[in-house]
């Protein structure tokens, strides 16, 4: 039986609960289908803060490394409002992100047919959506140096942050989203400043050979980013494939969360550069949702998101394209059948838990089996 080794990093907030209903799935799947799934723990975040004072420890970062996958849940809370800037929760994410130099990050938006209702849009401006957002993740603004607050001695403080991309960087992350484009519509949509940035005019520049020189078959466009936010609450059907920067994803993504019916339902994978010899790469799975501190702890959280990223690692760290899919469907198949937790409830739907929509869609794998 091969071995899976998975570190799982639950987190701060509602990413131990979200992370216990995949847990009850990685034991099923051992038990009824053989998986081999090997699974560690660690901490990371607030958590982890206040087991060592590091918002991830070495150790754990070691355990990170060495894992075929990482499950991360969530970071961050009011509690840690106060702790210094380098230990705060999200230093723990961002460190595993650089470290692990996982500079693709997917996060697909589809609306279930089942949810298009709970979207703040009208449901025929959703129903059906199937976008996917590629964000660079270990470079721009997020990492460029200098980054800090200098004392201008006049009573004034300087806030600086870097926005710097190079070349080999826009490249690898276009490649990811061309390649990915030509197993969907084929359609990429870069998006970037390069009215107002230089990195956005290099940004621009190089996506633009990276296509002609490698994925000219794949239709390529380019759209000012703020213009980007506008039309994807426009007509967001429009897009396949987004390719942007670190920043700028950061917050697309967000909007592109929303239009699928709640911030709850969305999954992401973090992705290295594929190992020459092995062909294996780093990977880190997540919701797109954080921590949500105002409902931890209350049973009520939807772990859906979560889930569907544990999907995303079967598919892409493992290749289980069947169990993948299989879990995918377990999912549309509970929201048909009018199971709801808090965020996602309208009109004629079950109120559900965390623990009971977990357990839904385990029962439901096991019958799609
Ligand atoms: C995300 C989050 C993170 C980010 C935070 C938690 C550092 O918002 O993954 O989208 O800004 O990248
Ligand atoms: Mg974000």
């Amino acid at each position: 039986m091969a071995t899976r080794k998975l570190l799982l990093l639950p987190g701060d907030g509602i990413g131990p609960e979200a992370m216990a209903e995949v847990k009850k799935l990685i034991e099923m799947m051992n038990a009824d289908f053989n998986t081999g799934f090997q699974t560690e723990e660690g901490l990371v975040g607030g958590s982890a803060y206040d087991a060592h004072g590091q918002a991830i420890s070495d150790a754990d970062m070691e355990k990170a490394m060495a894992a075929d996958a990482v499950l991360f849940g969530a970071v961050g809370g009011p509690k840690w409002d106060g702790v210094p800037y380098e230990v705060r929760p999200e230093a723990g994410l961002l460190r595993l992100r650089k470290d692990m130099e996982l500079f693709a990050n997917l996060r697909p938006a589809i609306c279930y047919p089942a949810l298009a209702a709970s979207s703040s849009l009208k449901p025929d401006v959703v129903e059906g959506l199937d976008i996917l957002i590629v964000r660079e993740l270990t470079g721009g603004v997020y990492f460029g140096e200098p980054k800090e607050i200098i004392d201008l001695g006049n009573g004034q403080k300087r806030g600086i942050d870097t926005q710097v991309y190079d070349t080999f960087e826009i490249e690898r992350i276009s490649g990811v989203a061309f390649e990915l484009a030509r197993t969907r519509s084929n359609k990429v949509c870069s998006m970037e400043k390069h009215n107002v940035m230089k990195s956005g005019v290099l940004w621009k520049e190089v996506v633009a050979q990276t296509h002609k020189a490698k994925y000219s078959d794949v239709e390529l466009t380019h759209m000012l980013a703020d213009a980007g936010g506008m039309q994807l609450v426009r007509w967001p059907k429009q897009f396949d494939v987004i390719v942007t920067d670190n920043l700028f994803g950061d917050m697309l993504s967000d909007v592109a969360a929303m239009l699928t019916g709640s911030l709850g339902m969305l999954p992401s994978a973090s992705l290295g550069a594929p190992d020459p010899k092995t062909g294996s790469r780093k990977a880190l799975y997540e919701p797109v949702h954080g921590s949500a501190p105002d409902i931890a702890g209350k049973g009520i959280a939807n772990p859906i998101a979560m889930i569907a990223s544990f999907a995303m690692c079967l598919r892409y760290s493992f290749n289980m394209v069947e169990e993948a899919d299989r879990l995918e469907k377990a999912i549309a198949g509970v929201l048909d059948d009018g199971l709801r937790t808090k965020d996602i409830l309208s009109d004629g739907g079950t109120e559900v838990s965390t623990s009971q929509m977990g357990d839904a869609v385990v029962a439901k794998y096991k019958v799609l089996a």
